[in-house]
């Protein structure tokens, strides 16, 4: 039998899920795979890292965090105040990173990412931030080390797109893509093509738990665009900036255009799009961009468009997020599945963890 030392660094909605998700089936992981995952090191920001060699009871861990106690009170745990400290003293075989990183910087996940990496670990990881910043310096560390760093979660929630473009269309040559990736941004627009103004749509999001208190990230393009830059890296390995974005939010749209649109036989969405171009403009594939034989660019937008009703992300509403990939070898091939949700992002880290299971 196989033995899956893993480390989990984030212990709140999505890495309980996980850790939860992987006690209910150890069974089905040990009977189908051969493997056995067991949870080495847990962290968090304020209990530190705790560790045991034996690994830990997941019910145990789950049953102090759901009476607010701290993971130090586990029994015989190791306990390190720093944890990346802990994390290269204790290492393991996977990290499972779950940390709120953000995106402005990247950190925590950033840091614990690449130690790991550097450490000869895989990573599996649900951070925009560290991807969207680092993406491809992330994964040519993890190449250097021979490691596989996985990221279902960071784009649609862990609805298998990243899984799709990277092992599904292998060996197509992407042209384009374009996707509906905020699922509170849709929520509002879908509001409001329904009669609602903004601020009614935003108010109904927050009152549904979908939309924060202060939902700018989401209405304004932040979160479209890392996802944007997590795929500008994953479908055709470029690295770019936020800055280099062309970012319009859905507050520059009004409910009259959104009503004007409705009645022309068009919807308003809030497009992501990334697509290889000539310098002359002229839209070109990835296989030719790779072979050098003239310039390209990758265009990148994050903007409100009209779209008719036979363009299947119009067709996208409520937290329902899209993406349509564009190929020379085969049609569109679009995903729709959740753009949020703590079930869909713990699916994605737990499905990247099996791929890992199976290669390892
Ligand atoms: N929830 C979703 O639907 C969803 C969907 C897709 C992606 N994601 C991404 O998944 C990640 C986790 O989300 P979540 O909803 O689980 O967040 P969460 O409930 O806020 O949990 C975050 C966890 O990370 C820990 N943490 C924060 N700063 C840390 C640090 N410096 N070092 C170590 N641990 C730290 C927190 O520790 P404390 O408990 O001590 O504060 C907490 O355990 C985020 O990056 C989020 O964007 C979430």
């Amino acid at each position: 039998m196989k033995q899956l030392r893993l480390a989990l660094l984030g212990f709140g909605t999505v890495g309980q899920w996980l850790a939860q998700a992987l006690h209910t089936q150890q069974v089905w992981l040990q009977q189908e795979l051969g493997v056995v995952v067991t949870l080495m090191s847990v962290g968090t920001r304020h209990h530190g890292l705790i560790y045991r060699d034996d690994g830990f009871d997941i019910p145990t861990l789950l049953e102090l965090a759901a009476t607010r106690q701290p993971l130090t009170a586990y029994p015989s745990a190791t306990h390190w105040t720093n944890i990346l400290e802990g994390l290269q003293l204790t290492g393991g075989d996977v990290l499972a990173e779950a940390t709120g990183a953000t995106l402005r910087h990247g950190e925590p996940g950033l840091s614990y990412i690449r130690a790991a990496l550097s450490l000869g670990m895989h990573v599996v990881t649900s951070s925009k931030g560290p991807m969207a910043l680092a993406g491809l310096d992330l994964l040519s560390l993890a190449r250097a080390h021979a490691v596989q760093l996985r990221m279902e979660s960071t784009v649609m929630s862990g609805t298998p797109v990243l899984s799709t473009i990277r092992e599904g269309m292998a060996g197509t040559n992407i042209r384009a893509i374009r996707g509906v990736l905020n699922g509170t941004g849709n929520y509002i627009l879908s509001a409001i093509a329904e009669g609602r103004d903004y601020a009614e749509g935003r108010a109904q999001a927050q009152m549904q738990g979908y939309a924060e208190a202060d939902p700018t990230d989401d209405v304004e393009g932040d979160d479209a665009v890392a996802k944007t830059l997590i795929l500008a890296t994953i479908a055709f390995g470029r690295a770019l900036l936020p800055a280099h974005v062309v970012r319009r939010g859905i507050t520059t749209v009004s409910s009259e255009q959104i009503q004007q649109t409705l009645d022309q036989g068009q919807r308003i969405k809030h497009v992501s799009s990334l697509r290889l171009l000539s310098e002359e403009g002229m839209e070109v594939s990835r296989a030719i961009a790779n072979s050098g034989s003239m310039p390209t660019r990758l265009e990148a937008r994050v903007e409100p468009q009209a779209l008719p009703l036979s363009d299947p992300l119009a067709r996208i509403d409520g937290l329902l997020n899209a993406i349509t990939i564009q190929t020379d070898t085969s049609a569109e091939v679009t995903v729709i599945g959740p753009g949020a949700g703590r079930f869909q992002a713990g699916q994605g880290m737990l499905a990247d963890l099996i791929a890992i299971a199976k290669g390892a």
